[in-house]
């Protein structure tokens, strides 16, 4: 769909007008998707290394997710899970063969947040303990619960007391991980690669001691997989890259890793752009919570399953883990070449990418969004971060590189 720029203008001025406020806007209006590419009302084409911040991981507007949601959205697209439904039925099945070992009872609901507050809720109540153990530089979401494990100071501050009490370990510290876990925690979060926090991968030691630790202290271990699930990282699931070298771990058929996690908790790409989250957990976990004692209205419904289970299904029948393994370690090969001193350090698990640099981001970024049109993510104020959809081709990569080349060898913030 192609606009006029005044109509461009109109719909910027009237999004402004009554927007909440709350987010720093770009100046395009992008009008449509396919694959790795988004268009705006100019009908300007650009290469997505966002993908509604690892959404599309299949690409936007898939055509199986499409077809999905057009014949469910035509038969039923409500029905509260007091009734079984066909769908729901199907998506359990379909999320339960490509789940860790040991974690086979589902909770769907409709984004990370939610996701997340099921998941404090689950663990205050299997362990009787009410303390959570998060990361520095984590990130969990919006809602008063979620916050409360949030780290960064302006997320949290405004509001004034949140709702769980939570001691922060610095990211990959087995010393101050080992002297926050006590007997009052009730469970230990991580994000095996940070994403929010500006693309930091877990240390396998890390997330090892993690599991011992929780174990010998009767806590949970939380691996918050919403930005790393579904093939993100190259692998199903993030924290699988701290597997035992002869651990399976891909599907439920796996068992004794030694990373195996009480909870997981899924959201953004597990729906393809429909609003669909998971908490998933152990039967110990999910035996603790009273009937009643958790609901949603939307959680569950047929549309978000029928997303959930042909994005699930596409990404098996076209291999996208290994595609995405392949097109990270090519994505990262071709950035590496980049020689600027403007690059601190580069750091990536499959196809999420964060290029640090030694001051900010932000006119960089704006930069490759204005003169090569491709769209990318800051991730603190000094990551740019690549979260292109896992079918993207390895000449879309190559067009990306090339321009971020172009971007640090031209863009000269400082005059
Ligand atoms: C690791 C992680 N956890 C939780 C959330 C919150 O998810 P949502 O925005 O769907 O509430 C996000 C969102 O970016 C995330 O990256």
């Amino acid at each position: 769909m192609t606009l006029t720029a005044s109509k461009t203008q109109d719909i910027i001025a009237t999004e402004s007008r009554y927007d909440s406020g709350v987010y720093n806007k770009h100046s395009i209006v992008i009008t449509k998707g396919l694959g790795a590419k988004v268009w705006d009302a100019d009908g300007r084409e650009y290469i997505d290394c966002v993908v509604g911040i690892s959404v599309a991981n299949v690409g936007h507007s898939n055509p199986d997710v499409v077809k999905a949601i057009q014949d469910q959205a035509a038969t039923l697209m409500v029905c509260p899970q007091t009734y079984p439904n066909d769908k729901r039925s199907a998506f359990y099945a379909e999320l339960a063969s490509i789940l860790p070992a040991g974690l086979e009872r589902i909770f769907p609901c409709n984004s990370g947040a939610e996701a997340m507050e099921a998941a404090l809720k689950f663990a205050r109540v299997a362990t009787g303990r009410e303390k959570f153990v998060a990361m520095k530089r984590g990130f969990s979401g919006r809602t008063m619960g979620a916050l409360s494990l949030t780290y960064e100071p302006k997320y949290r501050e405004p509001f004034g007391g949140l709702v769980h009490e939570t001691s922060f370990v610095a990211f990959n510290d087995l010393e101050q991980l080992e002297a926050a876990i006590d007997e009052n925690t009730a469970a230990v979060i991580i994000e095996p690669v940070q994403g929010e926090g500006g693309v930091r991968p877990a240390t396998p030691e890390f997330l090892r001691a993690a599991r011992a630790l929780t174990k010998k202290h009767g806590a949970l271990l939380i691996f918050d997989e919403i930005q790393t699930g579904f093939g993100r990282t190259g692998k199903w699931w993030g924290h699988q890259h701290a597997c035992e070298p002869d651990c399976t771990h891909t599907c439920a058929l796996s068992s004794g890793c030694t990373i195996q996690p009480d909870i997981m908790t899924l959201a953004k790409a597990i729906g393809s752009g429909i609003p669909l989250g998971a908490m998933t957990m152990t039967h110990e976990v999910a035996n603790k919570m009273p009937k009643g004692g958790h609901g949603t209205t939307f959680g569950g419904n047929p549309l978000a399953m029928a997303a959930g289970i042909a994005t699930i299904k596409y990404m098996k029948k076209h291999n996208l883990i290994e595609q995405s393994a392949e097109l990270g370690a090519y994505f990262l090969e071709q950035l590496s070449k980049i020689n600027s001193k403007k690059i601190k350090e580069i750091r990536a698990r499959g196809l999420i990418i964060g290029l640090e640099l030694k001051e900010h981001s932000a006119p960089y970024l704006e930069a490759l969004e204005k003169d090569h049109a491709i769209l990318a993510y800051s991730a603190t104020p000094t990551v740019m971060r690549f979260l292109p959809p896992l079918v993207i081709s390895k000449a879309e990569i190559d067009q990306v590189v090339k321009a971020v080349a172009a971007v640090l060898e031209n863009v000269n913030p400082k005059g």
